[in-house]
């Protein structure tokens, strides 16, 4: 050969040399592990579409919190079973509510850890939509500011039982002003909001409607959520909860999104979220059990490619498995 040829392979020779040059990191620090509360105590029940993921009952979830902040993880994030649903989502803002039950166990017993709070209504509304909803006959709309009232109380209450970061999934629009100005008003104004700011509406949330009870009755939630084709849209999203003042960023799923977080990345410079979500998890939990994809390869391997795509903070059912991994 004459003619010089670019020599890549040199610096990929052995393990060192690719550790030097690797150019994406993984950290525990940047991986946060979701927890599913229910009512009850020693519950420790496995959701059967997420292998490894359970229902914890308050006193589980302090240990997986202990846990958590032993692999150096970035933080939890809390999704509650409430004890009853009604139409007014009871279970979400009040005082005693699962979710302020748990995060006041943990902020008690855990030091420094951050504690997110996912707030969103579906998971306590009797129809399991994440807003207030308006039925006549067989038609049925979603109302919007109506439930940004409900959103923003459930906010103060979670802030008021010491959650860290107030994480709004529930995409109405003019929530992050709102939550914004009920926790501003409530004296709450150092609680930032991770915003699920580009949420889709996506196949992908299966099992954590089961993990979560969260299935709507009726219908779908295509008219909130993101239709999955709307890359710029999806921009529009984000621009607008930074313009109601969201101090974090999130894309979400993350696999099936990577444009979106790569673009997300590019145009904003506040922290960037993804998750990885339940419908992720499962189908490579599916493959890795019936032994056609490597565990360990594949996990941090998905992981790593929302970490390039830009990601700074990563919303995985892995977190603990990968922590471990992470040396
Ligand atoms: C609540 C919410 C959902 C998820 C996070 N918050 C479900 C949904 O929108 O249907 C999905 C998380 C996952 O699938 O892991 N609205």
């Amino acid at each position: 050969m004459t003619f010089p040829v670019t020599r890549l392979r040199r610096s990929r020779k052995n393990e060192a040399l690719r550790r030097l040059v690797r150019e994406t990191r993984l950290a525990p620090a940047s991986l946060v592990y979701p927890l599913f509360v229910c009512p009850g105590k020693g519950v420790r029940k496995e959701i059967v579409s997420m292998p490894g993921v359970f229902n914890l009952s308050v006193d589980e979830a302090l240990k997986e919190a202990h846990e958590a902040k032993s692999l150096g993880l970035g933080g939890i994030i809390l999704f509650g079973l409430p004890e009853s649903k009604d139409e007014q989502a009871t279970g979400a803002w009040m005082d005693d509510g699962i979710v302020q039950q748990a995060t006041r166990a943990i902020k008690k017993d855990v030091k420094d850890l951050v504690v997110i709070a996912d707030v969103c209504l579906c998971e306590y509304m009797s129809h399991g939509h994440c807003g207030v909803v308006k039925k006549s006959g067989d038609q049925y709309e979603i109302l919007n500011d109506p439930s940004l009232e409900i959103l923003a109380k459930t906010s103060v209450s979670l802030a008021k039982a010491g959650v860290d970061i107030i994480a709004p999934s529930d995409m109405m629009d003019g929530r992050v002003a709102a939550i914004r100005e009920g926790l501003d008003s409530a004296g709450m104004t150092n609680t930032p909001i991770l915003s699920y700011a580009a949420k889709f509406a996506s196949g992908f949330y299966g099992p954590f409607r089961e993990a979560a009870d969260s299935a709507p009755q009726f219908g779908d939630r295509r008219s909130y959520q993101m239709d999955g084709a709307n890359r710029r849209e999806a921009m529009r999203e984000i621009a607008a909860d930074i313009e109601e003042g969201a101090d974090m960023i999130m894309v979400k799923p993350a696999m099936p999104y990577l444009d979106v977080i790569a673009e997300a990345r590019q145009r904003f410079d506040l922290p960037l979220a993804a998750y990885q979500v339940s419908g992720e998890y499962a189908m490579l939990q599916a493959a890795i059990r019936n032994g056609w994809l490597e565990k360990e390869r594949v996990m941090m391997e998905s992981l790593l490619s929302i970490r390039r795509a830009g990601a700074d903070i990563i919303l995985t059912y892995f977190a603990k498995e990968a922590a471990r991994l992470i040396s």
